[in-house]
């Protein structure tokens, strides 16, 4: 993807003034509240929002339509190198098949490289931003501002992944998404190529017994104390 391609999930255009970069850099494994804290964050402070979970959607989903991307580094890889903004908004990304398909592609280090220029170039924009994923905080931006490190137990995240999905339609159960869950994390953590983990500076919060607010609240109080050390 290129690096100045025009990002498909701003969501505040950011303060057009004098603040230059400052990034939140959100990683753990699904269902943990990324999403929805990052959400939150961007609303409060204006900055620019991107799921990078998206793009390696996009690209598990685009390699399973040719029908042997999602074992063929090679292919996966070309399409990661033509992935556009305007992919992130195809059809069928937030599914279950697409998730497993993403998990699939983003173990290829080629896959990964396509997409780095993009991200990085996002997370040092003008006037802050905050992206979600798996290895912000240690590959992608490991000079992040605020690093924080999701996490709740699997039943937990289970437990709301299948409320999501339930309304959204998909027939599904609570013991096939956390089944899913467990197989896509282990995937995640196992693989060579930037795995899932927690950056050494990043804060760990649990959002076990959180709910949204309360996860969104504790996030804020962590920017807003580095904001008002890079201020000072
Ligand atoms: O929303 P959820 O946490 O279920 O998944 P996601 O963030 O949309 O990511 C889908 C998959 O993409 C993950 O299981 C990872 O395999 C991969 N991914 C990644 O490798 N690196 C990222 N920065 C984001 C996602």
């Amino acid at each position: 993807m290129p690096a100045d391609a025009k990002p498909a999930m701003a969501e505040g255009e950011g303060p057009p003034s004098a603040m230059g970069a400052f990034t939140v850099a959100i990683d753990g494994p699904a269902g943990a509240g990324k999403g929805t804290v990052a959400h939150s964050l961007a609303e409060r402070y204006g900055f620019a929002h991107l799921d990078t979970g998206l793009l390696y959607r996009a690209v598990g989903k685009l390699a399973m339509d040719t029908g042997r991307g999602v074992i063929d580094e090679g292919a996966a890889e070309l399409i990661a190198r033509d992935l556009r903004a305007e992919h992130l908004g195809i059809d069928g990304l937030r599914s279950a098949l697409a998730a497993r398909a993403a998990s699939r592609v983003a173990k290829f280090p080629g896959v990964r490289k396509a997409l780095i220029a993009y991200q990085r170039s996002f997370a040092r924009r003008p006037g802050g931003a905050v992206l979600d994923g798996r290895d912000i905080g240690t590959v992608i931006c490991p000079e992040a501002e605020v690093k924080l490190y999701l996490v709740a137990t699997p039943e937990a995240r289970a437990e709301r992944r299948y409320r999501e999905l339930e309304e959204a339609g998909a027939d599904t159960s609570l013991g096939r998404v956390l089944a899913e869950l467990r197989a896509r994390d282990a995937q995640d953590a196992a693989r060579t190529a930037a795995p899932m983990k927690q950056a050494a500076d990043a804060h760990l919060l649990d959002t076990t017994e959180m709910d949204i607010d309360a996860a969104a609240a504790a996030a804020a109080a962590i920017v807003d104390d580095a904001l008002n050390r890079a201020a000072s």
